[in-house]
């Protein structure tokens, strides 16, 4: 189980639990479920519409492991401006996502993390 702390400013901080390693448990599928208001617009990875930001819980905010990113959230983080190619390249060998996401694609692994919307 991993904790999911969703924060808003113009909403009260909501925590759920999420069923880890279930590879189908996104974080737009989670507040779905618990009725979090997250936007989104196509679901699939290609708007941007579900831009979220996410960490670590109790751990500085250090970006979360959760699941490699796809090629589409590549694509669409890039066209938004959220992660520069020299970010991408990294990634390859720090083995960490950037703090920037989207919420269709994101699946919560065995890690508390504090989803920003
Ligand atoms: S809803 Fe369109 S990219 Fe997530």
């Amino acid at each position: 189980m991993a904790l999911v702390t969703f924060s808003n400013p113009g909403y009260k901080n909501k925590t759920v639990y999420a069923v880890a390693g279930s590879h189908t448990e996104t974080i737009l599928k989670i507040a779905q479920e618990h009725k979090i208001p997250v936007n989104f617009d196509c679901g699939n990875g290609e708007c941007g519409s579900c831009l979220v930001k996410v960490s670590l819980l109790g751990k500085d905010h250090k970006a979360p492991l959760g699941v490699s990113l796809s090629m589409k959230e590549q694509t669409v983080l890039r066209q938004l401006g959220k992660i520069s190619q020299d970010e991408l390249d990294d990634l390859v060998t720090i083995d960490r996502t950037g703090e920037w996401r989207l919420a269709c694609q994101f699946i919560v692994r065995d890690e508390d993390i504090l989803v920003e919307y």
